[in-house]
């Protein structure tokens, strides 16, 4: 991989990603004002896109345009920022900075960062269920909405942040704090490559199950990185405070197997991602850059 392949990728990615959440928010101006500024703050204009640009590098390994899955980068990027929204919360990890701003309920209130992510929520699943230029029948339409909504609930990624807060300050074994982040990151990040192969109905099972495998390596390999930032990133680069897990007495990887076993834990899961993209071709290519740069990242 090049870096100006990614950079290109990750910058076509942000781009069309923006435009398409752009069309899909509700206008400012339009009454409750305070609440769609709010849904806009939290969403436009910030964060990596990582899973949008996951959905759109999966649509071109399948052979579809980008173009085609726009409705499910959006609603995937939705759940996403609202899921940070409540993630920010007093109640939860109470932090105060997001993306290098100050978080929802800081520039905003907590009632209307509430509601942001409530409306943020339920937006995303009336783009999939109205978007236009989602080709697909309404078997499929239904599918995919099935599919976001198991992975983002209690069996997903709601239920992963219930049992990170169970976990904080707690002693906990691997497979619990596998089974967290399995679910608080990783199912989002799986779903938006299974949304994106259920756009493409023809694809073989066998595929469509490796392109899942490495989904769900990726994810846990993404929440591993995740908390390796938090020890290792100054505030101004990674646009969250630095250091937060430890001083809230979080479950995370170098918490329980000291920062060198977390970096080569992400890095095999990194290694099983792309063995489980061997049978593909050069058109899964963004897949495998964005693979390395999951563990590579510095924010
Ligand atoms: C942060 O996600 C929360 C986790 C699930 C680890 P990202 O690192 O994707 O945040 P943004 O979207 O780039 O801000
Ligand atoms: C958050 O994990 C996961 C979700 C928002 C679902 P973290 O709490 O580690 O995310 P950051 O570090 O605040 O972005
Ligand atoms: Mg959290
Ligand atoms: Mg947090
Ligand atoms: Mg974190």
């Amino acid at each position: 991989m090049s870096d100006t392949q990614l950079t290109d990728f990750l910058a076509a990615c942000g781009e069309r990603i923006e435009a398409a959440l752009e069309a899909w928010l509700p206008p400012e101006q339009a009454p409750p004002a305070k609440l769609h500024r709010a849904m806009r703050y939290a969403v436009l204009g910030g964060g990596k896109r990582v899973r949008p640009t996951l959905v759109y590098a999966t649509a071109v390994a399948v052979g579809l345009a980008p173009a085609a899955v726009n409705a499910i980068a959006c609603a995937v990027e939705m759940i996403h920022a609202y899921s940070l929204i409540h993630d920010d919360l007093p109640a939860m990890d109470d932090d105060d900075l997001r993306r290098g701003r100050p978080t929802c309920h800081k520039a905003f209130d907590e009632a209307t960062a509430i509601l942001a992510g409530d409306a943020l929520m339920t937006q995303a699943f009336l783009v999939l269920a109205r978007d236009e230029t989602l080709a697909v029948g309404p078997a499929v339409r239904l599918a995919m909405i099935d599919r976001l909504a198991w992975a983002s609930g209690s069996r997903g990624m709601a239920g992963g942040q219930a049992m990170d807060l169970e976990a904080e300050g707690q002693e906990i074994d691997l497979i619990t704090l596998e089974n967290i982040h399995i679910h608080k990151t990783g199912a989002l990040i799986r779903a938006s490559v299974n949304m994106a192969s259920q756009a493409a109905p023809e694809l073989a099972p066998e595929l469509a199950d490796r392109l899942d495998r490495y989904a769900k390596c990726l994810g846990l390999a993404f929440q591993i990185r995740d908390d390796i930032l938090d020890i290792e990133a100054p505030t101004e680069i990674l646009g969250k405070t630095h250091g937060k897990d430890q001083a809230q007495f979080k479950a995370t990887y170098p918490a329980l197997m000291g920062l060198d076993a977390a970096r080569q834990a992400a890095a095999d899961l990194v290694g099983e991602a792309l063995a489980s993209l061997e049978p593909f071709d050069a058109k899964a290519d963004p897949l495998r850059w964005i693979a390395l740069y999951i563990v590579q990242r510095d924010r």
